[in-house]
């Protein structure tokens, strides 16, 4: 048990300029966490509530002092000079906020403190990040690298005017390690840069670092990137697989799917069958959000058409909520689900989400949001948690390379315990 002694909160920024909460733990025999909280552009409407302080005159009503002061006030005054571990320290937060989506307390304020007390915990007990969480676990998992979804281009909410889809990721399913993925998929990122400029695109780039030009239609996108694959010299479906997430929430409406790019509207059969023809000839391995957030019908047809091929991801459908996540098991409507601590809000809750889903056979992708800060936890989360795979970006900008940075650290430690497989 880890007495805390004292709870520090602050508002910094994150990658957007906009305000986000840090918290400091510090523990009665001097071990001290920091830990910062990452903040979503694309949010799916049943996530934890971000608290916002909604005041005009400053940073235009995104502040988040009132998350600081809730960290100063209610929880410190809850649990400091008490003894916990994770799970209860999790429980009193849950028990303090009281209602079912973090509206009080806000989650930004939880995870702060969640995430805080974890790094405090891991030095109390002299083990790296990704141990103390691989000791979290209820059921004994094997720590592994994770395969990573490197971004290369993006569209949707994360760039203006580019694709209709959000976020197009390099799979390096092939490579030995992670340290070499990472090098094949930054050498694809370098090589699709090239293709862009030869055919006179700009290469600017979006919220996550990747690049995000008006290609004029979501298929050239795919094009692109295996042009891409190809030039850096690996092979598409073999060596490097290609994931994507719609994010369709945000092209969602009065039950239809609108792709501007397409000029065209289509029912969810329609933009499953859309998708399976990007399987077929893209060799499109993971699918996130490929429907809106409460379309669980139109899920069922498209784990049914696709789930024995591909990996079926729900991002805003699960929002890392076992409740949902229950939910999309018993009713088959997906085969994976993507993990963000911010979307419920403390450590145990995430953990329990990644339990459930593997108990289910489901696999878990560890996820960064498009507003990040130099917090690198995720790092840590995914090799402990053992989940195999992560998410966090492009192989540019130092808020989604952190992470990736980190990882290569933890590959390096394990040494020949290092292991990184394939999940498909
Ligand atoms: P967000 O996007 O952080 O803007 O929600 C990430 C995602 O949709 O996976
Ligand atoms: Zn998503």
């Amino acid at each position: 048990m880890a007495t805390i002694q004292t709870l520090k909160a602050r508002q910094i920024l994150d990658s957007r300029g906009t305000p986000t909460v840090e918290v400091d733990c510090l523990l009665s025999d001097g071990s001290f966490g920091r830990a910062a909280v990452p903040s979503g552009a694309s949010t799916g409407k049943h996530e934890a509530v971000e608290l916002r302080d909604g005041d005009s005159k400053r940073f235009g009503g995104k502040g988040v002092l009132k998350a600081v002061s809730h960290v100063h006030t209610l929880i410190a005054k809850s649990v400091e000079g008490k003894g916990f571990d994770q799970r209860s320290l999790d429980a009193a937060l849950i028990a303090l906020d009281g209602t079912p989506n973090k509206s009080k307390l806000g989650a930004n304020a939880t995870l702060g403190v969640s995430l805080a007390f974890a790094r405090a915990s891991a030095v109390q007990s002299k083990q790296p990040l990704y141990r103390y969480f691989n000791g979290l676990l209820s059921r004994k998992r094997e720590m592994c690298m994770p395969i990573p979804m490197v971004l290369v281009l993006e569209g949707g909410k994360h760039a203006d005017d580019s694709s209709d889809f959000q976020e197009f990721m390099v799979m390096p399913v092939g490579a030995p390690s992670f340290t070499e993925g990472l090098r094949w998929s930054d050498e694809i990122y370098q090589a699709i840069a090239k293709v862009l400029k030869k055919e006179g695109f700009n290469i600017n780039v979006g919220f996550e670092g990747a690049y995000g030009p008006n290609l004029g239609s979501n298929t050239k996108v795919m094009e692109v990137i295996l042009a891409g694959i190809e030039a850096a010299g690996y092979r598409p479906g073999k060596d490097v697989g290609i994931a994507l997430d719609a994010a369709a929430s945000e092209f969602f409406a009065d039950g239809k799917y609108r792709l501007e790019r397409e000029k065209r509207t289509l029912t969810s059969a329609e933009l499953t069958d859309f998708y399976a023809a990007w399987v077929e000839k893209y060799s499109l391995v993971s699918l996130e959000d490929g429907l809106a957030e409460d379309d669980w019908e139109g899920w069922k047809i498209l784990q049914g058409r696709l789930g024995k091929k591909v990996q079926i991801v729900g991002d805003d459908l699960f929002v890392t909520n076992v409740e949902r996540l229950k939910k999309g098991i018993a009713e088959q409507a997906a085969n994976s689900i993507l993990i963000k601590l911010n979307q419920i809000g403390t450590v145990t809750e995430t953990v329990d989400a990644v339990e459930m889903a593997h108990a289910a056979g489901f696999t878990a992708v560890v996820s960064h949001r498009s507003g990040e800060t130099e917090d690198s936890s995720i790092a840590d989360l995914v090799v402990g948690l053992g989940t195999g795979q992560i998410k966090t970006g492009a192989t540019s900008r130092t808020d989604r390379v952190c992470k990736y940075n980190q990882l290569l650290r933890i590959e390096e430690e394990l040494g020949a315990k290092a292991k990184y497989v394939s999940p498909f």
